[in-house]
């Protein structure tokens, strides 16, 4: 296969048993910051800027992360998928999205002690072993085994209302810090009973859930699992345990890993959303981490790639290496949501996003966008 037939094959369809999508492209899990404060209702510009995105060519589109119960909650104006009122929100990204003919996940997750000030006002904030957060400054109550129960059934509880509002699967949010890294990282889990110690005991509280979530969903509904390969930081966790957890949940059948790595408090160069990516040049930070899990996938499992995506070639490459078989972008469709759409019909350089990360900085005006590329009033913002 020479070049451009390679690059031509990330259009094409990919199937799984039990996904289907129209193109190996795939908006990574992405923060908006527009959902009402009090009830977890998203807004209509998060639904409008999901419909843009797939409007844009998108095959799939993770949501940004939805939390599973009050206490579960990080930030401010995060989506909330913690009550059945919510269901209908998932079904009004459905509808958009679907309309496109691209796919929905629905992240789901449990900041622990990860969270903004304000929200750790609201109500208790828990964590494997109290303290504070490495990248919080308020207290945390260790989790009870009734209360990391209840952190299970939880997260089935919010599956159950994604399946039930129309998605196509659901990620379990298993990186990056929050609750389920907090379990994973010996520096924040200093437990001493079956969930702290060994990696087997560390990682107990994932395969719990993988159990249980899918007894309340069923065979046939998608279970991806978003993991920090390596904690990035001194004394944190390894690639060692982040490799082996993804096996092993693969091996316990979770239907996708989504390889991410590092965590908030990463030193830069480690952290999920690497500073300063250069097309064709520092692309793929953790392609070397997918490649390793994907060698223990089956054909039905599904291994996506995140992070520092941004050139054509190097990703017609991963997937002719059998690196990954998805590649998740979040920065660049931040930038250009029609980036697929351009890419296949007009213009194939590489994003015009030059991971500064200045689209964090926007949170406090109202949902994410960039400031450096794109007008805000740009898109389509009008009532649904
Ligand atoms: C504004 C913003 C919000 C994000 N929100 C989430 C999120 O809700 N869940 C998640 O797993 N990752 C989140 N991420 C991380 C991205 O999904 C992705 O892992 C990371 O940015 C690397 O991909 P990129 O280089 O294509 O941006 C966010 C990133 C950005 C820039």
């Amino acid at each position: 296969m020479d070049k451009t037939e390679k690059i031509h094959s990330l259009f094409y369809g990919f199937e799984r048993p039990s996904f289907k999508t129209k193109n190996r492209f795939v908006r990574s899990a992405t923060y908006l910051g527009g959902a009402d404060e009090q009830t977890g209702e998203i807004s209509i510009a998060e639904i409008k800027k999901h419909a843009e995105i797939a409007a844009g060519g998108a095959g799939t589109l993770i949501t940004g992360l939805a939390y599973i119960s009050p206490e579960g909650k990080s930030f401010k104006k995060q989506w909330g998928l913690h009550s059945d009122e919510r269901i209908d929100d998932v079904s009004r990204l459905a509808k958009e999205v679907h309309e496109f003919d691209s796919r929905l996940i629905v992240q789901i997750c449990h900041g622990g002690g990860q969270r903004e000030d304000s929200v750790a006002k609201e109500n208790t904030s828990y964590s494997p072993s109290g303290g504070k957060h490495p990248n919080c400054d308020f207290e945390t109550q260790p989790l009870s085994k009734d209360d990391i129960r209840k952190v299970v059934e939880d997260f089935a509880a919010a599956a159950v209302r994604a399946k039930k509002g129309g998605t196509d699967g659901v990620e379990i949010h298993g990186g990056h810090g929050f609750l389920l890294t907090q379990f994973l990282s010996p520096l924040t889990n200093k437990r001493d009973d079956e969930y702290g110690g060994p990696l087997e005991n560390r990682s107990r509280i994932f395969y719990e859930i993988l159990k249980e979530v899918r007894s309340a969903v069923g065979e046939k509904f998608n279970i991806w699992f978003k993991i920090s390969i390596e904690e990035g930081v001194e004394k944190g966790y390894g690639q060692e345990d982040g490799i082996a957890l993804s096996i092993g949940l693969l091996k316990k059948g979770a239907d996708g890993i989504d390889v991410s790595s590092g965590t908030s408090y990463s030193v830069a160069l480690k952290s999920p959303s690497t500073i300063g990516v250069s097309a064709g040049e520092s692309e793929a930070p953790f392609k070397e981490y997918a490649a390793e899990i994907k060698k223990h996938a089956s054909e039905k499992q599904i291994i996506i790639l995140t992070g520092g995506l941004r050139s054509l070639p190097i990703m017609a490459e991963l997937i002719y290496n059998k690196t990954c078989d998805l590649l998740a972008l979040s920065r660049p469709f931040i930038a250009e949501p029609d980036l697929i759409n351009r890419w296949y019909d007009e213009d194939a350089r590489p994003t015009a996003c030059i991971s500064c990360n200045a689209c964090f900085k926007t949170a406090k005006f109202g949902p994410i966008d960039c400031p450096i590329l794109r007008d805000r009033n740009e898109g389509n913002w009008d009532p649904l």
